[in-house]
């Protein structure tokens, strides 16, 4: 925030003046920038938070026979608690319905009211798991950011120019159906009008790699930008194409960026070298299995792909 006054800049005598009346310290304020609309700052995004949903997400596993699968209790549980989180924070939150396998699933969208609609900036995380175990890392973790990213908008009032838009999936272990009966049910110039998909399903592997989704140069570029700030390196994602729910997005003509800390392949001593862990062994050892619990999660990396995904929300709206 600059504090400046309308149209002067503040002299050593208006500045002194005001140490004076206030009796405070005096503030050197700097001129108003040329540019009429600086670009706000992302703010860091607490880690602490973002766990705290993944423990909600395993208790809602954990009462409802240890899942969030499409089609069970717990799937409709997380949801509910999504939803409840957004609408006290002021979003305008819309529940899809579709029908997969004979049951119920259900996309949660969520609009901050305001910015350019014609330019919209989307991001995704599926909030179904496996029917084998919570999910915590796939993808508890990327739908935890994702709301934690969006509750951080609201806290900050921010007013971004482009409109951001936020999405919970389900049915992605069927085959990103919730997904595609988004995109699918878009007109074409609704499609034309969401610049940028983000996505982001496993973000916080126990032995994690950072690996940017390489679909759109200059979406990778934004986080491969965070990261370099962070001094870490990147490697392109090339294992997910089509594995996840950017995939409709992309298969639509819209951009799609995100990120991966990685699942069922295991690090190599080159990627143990540069980022830490254990090579030889997966980036994430219980991928879809029981034991994706909340003690599945490396902090660490949750906690910089949580703050990346914020500083690339707000780098491509502002
Ligand atoms: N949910 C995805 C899946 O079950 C997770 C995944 C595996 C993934 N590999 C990926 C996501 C690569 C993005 C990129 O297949
Ligand atoms: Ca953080
Ligand atoms: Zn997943």
């Amino acid at each position: 925030m600059t504090l400046s006054v309308p149209g002067r800049l503040p002299t050593a005598l208006t500045v002194a003046a005001a140490a004076l009346l206030t009796g405070g310290t005096v503030a050197w304020a700097a001129p108003a920038p040329a540019t009429p609309r600086a670009a706000a700052a992302a703010p860091d995004i607490p880690v602490a938070n973002v766990k705290a949903h993944l423990a909600r997400l395993q208790s809602i596993a954990t009462a409802n026979g240890g899942n969030r699968a499409h089609g069970r209790s717990g799937n409709k549980a997380s949801l509910d608690y999504v939803k409840s989180k957004l609408d006290a924070a002021g979003f305008a939150t819309s529940v899809q319905q579709f029908t997969s396998s004979g049951r119920t699933g259900y996309n949660l969208v969520a609009d901050w009211p305001g910015g350019d609609t014609g330019h919209v900036v989307m991001t995704g995380a599926h909030l179904d798991s496996v029917s084998a175990g919570p999910g915590i890392n796939d993808d508890g973790s990327g739908s935890a950011a994702t709301l934690e990213t969006a509750l951080a908008v609201s806290r900050t009032g921010y007013h971004p120019a482009k409109h951001l838009r936020f999405a919970w999936w389900g049915a992605e272990e069927l085959g990103m159906v919730g997904s595609r009966t988004y995109v699918n049910g878009l007109s074409a110039a609704d499609r034309s009008k969401i610049t940028a998909y983000l996505n982001f399903d496993m973000i916080g592997s126990p032995n994690p790699g950072y690996f940017v989704y390489d679909d759109d140069p200059a979406l990778e570029k934004t986080f491969q930008d965070y990261f370099t700030g962070l001094g870490i390196a990147t490697e392109p994602e090339t294992e997910g194409d089509g594995r996840s729910d950017h995939a409709p997005f992309k298969n639509a003509g819209i951009p799609v960026g995100g990120l991966f800390s990685g699942a069922d392949y295991i690090k190599t001593a080159a990627q143990a070298t540069k980022w830490g862990g254990t090579s030889g062994r997966a980036f994430d050892r219980c991928y879809h299995q029981a034991c994706d619990t909340s003690a599945n999660i490396d902090d660490t990396a949750l906690d910089h792909d949580s703050d990346a995904v914020a500083y690339a929300v707000w780098t491509l709206s502002s």
